[in-house]
């Protein structure tokens, strides 16, 4: 399944040449955190093993598509493209967006039929060292899917119109296929035993049951540094085909997930801090055996961590941390435990940010 529509009868018959469309769609994505982290990948953005989300709320991107058709004497065979990011034109997101699309082009020719104009804004400070990428390509990859519906009057099934928006977002970063479904708290993608139909070409909902202590789980983002990477996450992925454990690492990835699941339908908390915690160390163990190895951790990385888990143990409070590819800490903790949780931050850990900067998010609900 590759949702080309080369051989789509509605592109043949279409009158795209004939008749000028134009009109503006929207599409809101929301961020997302990995519990069970992708980390390893192979042919066309395909994942070494299955990953697991928590839908973010407060943190998305919004993205504005603004079409016309071509006219006829206008090559159907490029993109025609401006980008704006946070109102201002943007050269070198245009760059990395006309790429993506160029790269779609010969599966989605409709790409080449109109003229585009793009205009993306983050709820968050691009300052803020936060990934933007998965909430950007996802709220894109919604826009041109209802571009393709639009003008081609395909996708009007919910299910593929979403499988293929996933599809898409996935080819522009692996993380973004899981942040095209707005009020879904949780989100899967890769092939597991766990989840009936899951698919290596697209996420899909979560539709397991979850206790209801995971219900509005606290996210605070804690700003540790918000400087660009220096290794970027398509590199450490490419250093994962000679990593010597990556084998061991795709292996723990779908056990991790079985117990994680276990842990979601029970309430069970110490499971849950125990597959959470041990995922986001094993990342950055897999990034610091690399060869060559990085460390993508701060100091005032490891300060929170260790500050977090004296915490639960005094408190007995099962909050815990988990990190994306980069110093900043997610906190997680269950909605009762808030003031508490928000208390600690704002005491104990929010030295240690970055000018004192984080960010409260929450999973988002049904
Ligand atoms: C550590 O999705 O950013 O956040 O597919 O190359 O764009 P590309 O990588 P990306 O990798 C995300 C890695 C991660 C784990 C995760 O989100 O699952």
């Amino acid at each position: 399944m590759n949702f080309s529509v080369t051989d789509n009868h509605f592109f043949k018959e279409t009158s795209l040449l004939k008749e000028e469309k134009k009109g503006i769609i929207t599409h809101r994505s929301p961020s997302n955190i990995a519990l069970i982290k992708y980390w390893g990948k192979h042919g066309v953005q395909l994942p070494n093993n299955p990953s697991l989300s928590f839908t973010l709320t407060n943190a998305f991107t919004e993205t504005k598509l603004d079409y016309q058709t071509k006219n006829e004497t206008e090559s159907k065979s490029e993109i025609s493209l401006e980008f704006w990011f946070e109102n201002k034109k943007n050269e070198k997101f245009e760059q990395k967006i006309r790429k993506f699309l160029e790269s779609l082009l010969p599966t989605q020719p409709y790409l080449g039929f109109v003229h585009l104009k793009i205009y993306s804004q983050n709820s968050f400070p691009h300052s803020a060292g936060i990934a933007s990428s998965a909430s950007s390509m996802a709220a894109l990859a919604l826009c041109l899917c209802d571009l393709e519906k639009r003008l081609l009057n395909t996708l009007q099934n919910t299910e593929e119109f979403y499988q293929k928006a996933s599809y898409l977002a996935r080819l522009g970063s692996g993380s973004a296929a899981r942040s095209v479904y707005s009020n879904i708290p949780i989100t899967t993608w890769g092939k597991t035993d766990v989840v009936k139909d899951s698919s290596d070409l697209w996420a899909s909902p979560y539709t397991l049951p979850i206790h209801d202590i995971f219900q509005n789980y606290q996210d605070t983002i804690l700003i540790v540094s918000a400087e660009e990477k220096s290794v970027s996450s398509r590199a450490g992925h490419a250093l994962m085909e000679t990593n010597p454990f990556a084998k061991t690492r795709y292996e723990l990835a779908h056990s991790n997930l079985q117990k994680l699941a276990f842990a979601l339908e029970n309430g069970d908390t110490d499971t849950f801090i125990e597959v959470v915690e041990n995922e986001a160390f094993v990342l950055h163990a897999l990034m610091m055996c690399s060869s060559p190895p990085f460390i993508l951790m701060e100091t005032g990385t490891l300060t929170i961590i260790k500050k977090i888990q004296a915490f639960r143990r005094e408190t007995n409070i099962p909050i815990c941390f988990t990190l994306d590819a980069g110093a900043n800490v997610h906190v997680l903790y269950p909605n009762k435990y808030k003031k508490e949780c928000l208390d600690f931050i704002d005491k104990k850990l929010k030295p240690f940010c970055f000018e004192g900067k984080y960010l409260k998010d929450h999973v988002s609900n049904q």
